[in-house]
């Protein structure tokens, strides 16, 4: 029997795609990835050579199914083609059948609602597809665009704690805020459970 993590299903949503990960997207994660504006709240980037996406893709994306998890999915533009932004389980929650979910889009792209589509298309996966009874998603709090996507997609807010990273060009001093939805919220019985 192949686990349902090894085999994710296109999806096919209007205008754009998602299709597990590829090594020929490693150019078009490099266009959005060397972005600073696009990795400034994330805990990698900008890349500076392409050799970073490289590894990433490989290190990274390709080794989550060591971890029971799938690949990742790259976002694709339709109508171009284009490989514009990941979205993903990233990390399986320790103790818990759940992982957390992130994303990252090219700036081009930004403010059409995308991100919103692509996270509302995971969360049947996450529940009904991979089986898990949880899903976490988490944002800086000066991520206000990330904020919004993960509100309107019904998640619950938890909790926030410190975070501190040293990126390449600039330090992040911030509070990650931390939401989660359960499979009973899923299902349409809002959870009182608000434990981490
Ligand atoms: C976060 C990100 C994925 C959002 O993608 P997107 O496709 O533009 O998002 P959507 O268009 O679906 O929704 C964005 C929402 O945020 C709002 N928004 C955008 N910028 C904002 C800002 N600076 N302040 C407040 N709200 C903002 C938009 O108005 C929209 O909300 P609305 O529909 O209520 O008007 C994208 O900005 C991105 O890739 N950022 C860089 C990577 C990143 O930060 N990833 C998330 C890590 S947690």
């Amino acid at each position: 029997m192949t686990h349902a993590y090894r085999r994710m299903p296109e999806v096919h949503l209007d205008d754009i795609m998602l299709r597990t990960l590829r090594k020929e997207d490693v150019n078009d994660m490099y266009d959005y990835g060397s972005d600073p504006e696009v990795t400034r709240f994330l805990n990698w980037g900008p890349f500076t050579d392409i050799k970073e996406a490289k590894w990433a893709i490989k290190h990274v994306f390709f080794k989550r199914l060591r971890r029971q998890l799938p690949i990742g999915y790259a976002i694709i533009d339709v109508k171009t083609s284009k490989m514009i932004g990941t979205i993903d389980f990233h990390s399986k929650m320790e103790g818990r059948n759940g992982a957390e979910i992130g994303f990252a889009l090219h700036r081009a792209y930004w403010h059409q609602g995308i991100m919103t589509k692509a996270v509302k298309a995971m969360i049947p996966l996450g529940f009904d597809h991979l089986g898990y009874d949880v899903i976490i998603v988490k944002h800086l709090k000066a991520n206000a665009a990330s904020q919004r996507v993960i509100e309107k997609n019904g998640f619950l807010y938890l909790g926030s704690e410190p975070f501190s990273l040293q990126k390449k060009h600039h330090r992040i001093d911030d509070e990650m805020m931390i939401y989660h939805m359960t499979k009973e919220m899923y299902h349409g019985h809002p959870s009182r459970e608000r434990n981490l």
